[in-house]
Parts: structure tokens; C-alpha cells; sequence
């Protein structure tokens, strides 16, 4: 028997659903429903903010100018339009050692294990962050090291039973059992092949972490929680450049540095901060703010990280701001669809951590994170570096992939997807060890 299906209803359904899908992908407001991207032939034509003018048209042509001038304007255009301003509040930080190990058979072979809870107290509240670090057990002097923020815990880094379970909220992960936004102690090591930590102090350098949402959560709560709910001013209004997550996990950072001026056993005019995607977003804005910071790196960090915006090129400022409305200030939100008018492009966010060595790292499959607009960003961002007479970038194209090219700029395209792997570690280590003068076949000695 032959059954009719009434063709006119369904076709209306899908007429329907086609209309409103292109009435949604035009629509300023529904940045979720374009499509991203992935033609260079579809990369619109755009102009990006001189790097050695200022604001207002006059040529930076000193190194002065460029320290004096140029960089702190460019630092004020960032917490204006794009990261948020930290809150001019007084704070006071105190550092207590929770935790060490000085075992002759450590879990993590050759190193020494500190855990350390930052204690920052503001408007009459505190708030507690714990700094997970390993140091070389030989060594010469104070330990040059790396610091970088992780996603899903301390003790989610390494195979080490000793390292303390944050209570924090941290992000559900349904097929590891995390339902109710709290971690356990069954994710002891899922990251650690994102951090190779018995080579990294085989090198003889340290390595200092701290679980990102013990700063700041990673959701948007209004900024009622993390080091946001002790800093911004009770019952104020909050400001259209009020700082966002970023800009906070960045504030972070810097106290972490805080204690490492602190401590004897680490050279604290040594540390190289590294940060993958989000938290690659994150260095170079806490690199770019805090001079103290030796070397700067950013790993597949991306749209709002060092990819330039106005190429729209995978992930665009309009779908960020969309889907992470909390990263960034409410300024920034005006911009999805004006990015040419933003004051700034990610290239100046780069140059503003010039004179000091900084490391841009993308990943070939990382399309959404758009590779070639972050190799871009810092070959604009090479006349601040020629200015302050140093190396700039020579490449005038993307080299091959898993080659690492330049001095104080380097860059490298990993074959791949997004990750932080021993490759990327493998060129950030002989980054550092050109910049701190270690020598690698010597174990990690001056
Ligand atoms: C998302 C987001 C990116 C970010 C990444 C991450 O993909 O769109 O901007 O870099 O998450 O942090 O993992």
C-alpha cells in the first residue's frame, strides 16, 4: 500500500527554519549562529593601528618614547576597551608554605616539591590561592622558572599523590564523574602530558602552577566571586572598563611573582610565564601589564590572545564576547561588529611587552585559534622590538611546520591540534635557555 505523506507542512518547517537561520546569521546579535571563517580568500581588507604612533597621530621614534609614551598608552587602551581595569583598592598578600617535600625518593624525580597558599586580603576580605611549585634539587643558585596557570587543578598536572585537591569550582567533566563543579582526587595526572615536569627541572628550571578558577571561577556570575568579589568596591556600580576574568587571573599571576621576590631558592628576575588558549590570552596581558616578567609566552592563544582580530578569521570578538562574556570588560562587547574601529589589535598587545623576549606558539589543525593571523600579530608587532634594538622578527612568511624561527620574537607552528605538547615545551625551553644564558647539556648550570 502507498502511503502520501503531505508534502506542504514539511516544507514550510524547513522554509521556516531556513529563514530564520539566515535571518539569525545576519543579525549583529547572533554572533552564535555564523559560521566562522576559514577562507583567506574571504579575510576582509583592514588597516591595524600604527605601533609607533601615538593616539594622536605623533611618531614614536625613542626608546624613551616608546617606554615613556607609547607602551603605558597602549596598556590604557587594553584596560579601557578590551581586558578591564583592576580596581585602585589597596590590598595586602601573605604567603604561607602549606606544604613541602624534601624526600630522597620524590614522586617527580630530581625535584623538591613547595605548596603554597597566596592569601590576598582586600575591603576587609581574603581570598586564598595555591601555588603548586617544583624546583631542581641541584642547583648552583636561584632557580630561573617557569610559571603558568592550569585548567583543571593542581593535582590534575602531574602523578603526584602530595599535591593538594583544590575545593574551588572548577569545570564539569561528565565522563571523568565531575558533576556537581567540584574536582577529586580521581584526576590526580589527567594533564600531565601537557607538562613535562621532570625535564622541565632535568633543565634546571623550575615550575610553578596555580589552578586558574582558585583566582577567578571560569563562569559568569556577575564578577561575585573570586579575587573580583574582594577587590571591586562594595556596592559600586561596575564600570564599562571593570575588569574581567582575564584581566584577574592576569592580577593573579602577579602575585604569584610577588612571592618569588620572597623566595631565596627562585630568581625571580627569571621567570618565563607561559599560558595555553584562554590562559595564553591571560600571559600575554599579565606579561604586558608586569614588567617583572622575564619572558612572555603564548600558546594557540587565539582570538583575544595574540591572533588579530579584524582578520575574522575563526573565532571572531563578536562570538567571544557571545559565549565569554566574563573574559573581557563591556566595553569590548560593543565591538563584535566594529572590529575596525577597536583602538588596538592584538599585534599592539604583543609589541607592548617589548623590549622583553616573547614566544608566540600555534598549532596547524588549531584553525578556530587562526594560526596565521597570531603569526601576523607578531610580525606587527616588530617595529616596537626594532625600536628598542632588539631582534625583531625576519620571517616575512610563516616558516614550515615544527620549526622554531627568531631571537627575541619566536614563533613556531606545531603540526597539530590545540595542546600544549613536549615539542612546544622542547622550543619554549631553549627559548628561556637563550634568554637566561643556561647552558642545556650542562644540566641546567650558568
Ligand atoms: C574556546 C574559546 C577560545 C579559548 C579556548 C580555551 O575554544 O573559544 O577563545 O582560547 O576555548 O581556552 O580552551
Amino acid at each position: 500500500m502507498k502511503i502520501d505523506i503531505p508534502a506542504k507542512p514539511v516544507s514550510c518547517l524547513v522554509v521556516t527554519t531556513v529563514l530564520l537561520i539566515s535571518i539569525l546569521s545576519v543579525h549583529p546579535a547572533c554572533a552564535m549562529f555564523q559560521k566562522a571563517n576559514y577562507d583567506e580568500s574571504k579575510v576582509p581588507a583592514f588597516e591595524l593601528p600604527a605601533v609607533l604612533k601615538t593616539d594622536d597621530g605623533k611618531a614614536v621614534q625613542t626608546y624613551h618614547q616608546w617606554t615613556e609614551v607609547r607602551q603605558p598608552e597602549i596598556l590604557e587602551l587594553f584596560r579601557q576597551h578590551v581586558y578591564g581595569r583592576v580596581p585602585d583598592v589597596p590590598f595586602e598578600t601573605e604567603f604561607e608554605i602549606v606544604e613541602s617535600d624534601d624526600d630522597a625518593n620524590p614522586p617527580v624525580p630530581g625535584a623538591l616539591r613547595r605548596q603554597v597558599n597566596i592569601k590576598v586580603r582586600a575591603n576587609g576580605q581574603e581570598k586564598v590561592f595555591r601555588m603548586l611549585i617544583y624546583l631542581p634539587r641541584q642547583s648552583d643558585g636561584p632557580i630561573p622558572c617557569f610559571l603558568s596557570l592550569n585548567f583543571d587543578g593542581n593535582h590534575a598536572i602531574v602523578d603526584d599523590p602530595a599535591v593538594l585537591v583544590t575545593d574551588s569550582w572548577v569545570r564539569n567533566l561528565a565522563d571523568r564523574g565531575i558533576t556537581n563543579n567540584r574536582t577529586s582526587d580521581s584526576l590526580r595526572g589527567i594533564k600531565k602530558s601537557r607538562w613535562p615536569v621532570e625535564e622541565i627541572v632535568r633543565r634546571g628550571y623550575g615550575l610553578a602552577t596555580i589552578y586558574y578558577g582558585d583566582i577567578d571561577p571560569d563562569y559568569h556570575d556577575q564578577f561575585q566571586n573570586g579575587v573580583h568579589a574582594i577587590l571591586d568596591k562594595p556596592g559600586e556600580d561596575r564600570p564599562d572598563d571593570g575588569w574581567g576574568s582575564i584581566a584577574a587571573w592576569a592580577w593573579g599571576l602577579s602575585r604569584a611573582l610577588d612571592y618569588f621576590e620572597t623566595a631565596p631558592q627562585i630568581d625571580a628576575e627569571r621567570i618565563a610565564l607561559l599560558g595555553h588558549s584562554r590562559l595564553g590570552k591571560t600571559a600575554l596581558w599579565a606579561g604586558a601589564n608586569d614588567p617583572r616578567f622575564a619572558i612572555v609566552i603564548s600558546n594557540n592563544s587565539g582570538c583575544g590572545g595574540a591572533a588579530l582580530s579584524r582578520r575574522e578569521f575563526g573565532e571572531t570578538v563578536a562570538r567571544i564576547n557571545k559565549v565569554f562574556p566574563h573574559w573581557f570588560c563591556s566595553n569590548f562587547h560593543s565591538y563584535g561588529q566594529r572590529v575596525n574601529e577597536l583602538p588596538v589589535d592584538q599585534h599592539l598587545l604583543i609589541a607592548a611587552i617589548a623590549p622583553r623576549p616573547v614566544y608566540v606558539a600555534s598549532a596547524s589543525d588549531d584553525r578556530w585559534a587562526d594560526p596565521r593571523g597570531e603569526f601576523l600579530a607578531l610580525k606587527a608587532a616588530s617595529p616596537a622590538y626594532a625600536l628598542c634594538g632588539r631582534d625583531d622578527l625576519s620571517e616575512t612568511e610563516m616558516p614550515p611546520v615544527n620549526q622554531s624561527v627568531g631571537q627575541q620574537m619566536g614563533y613556531h607552528l606545531r603540526q597539530g591540534k590545540h595542546d600544549v605538547t613536549p615539542f612546544d615545551w622542547q622550543c619554549f625551553m631553549d627559548f628561556a635557555d637563550r634568554h637566561f644564558q643556561i647552558d642545556a647539556g650542562n644540566g641546567g648550570e650558568k
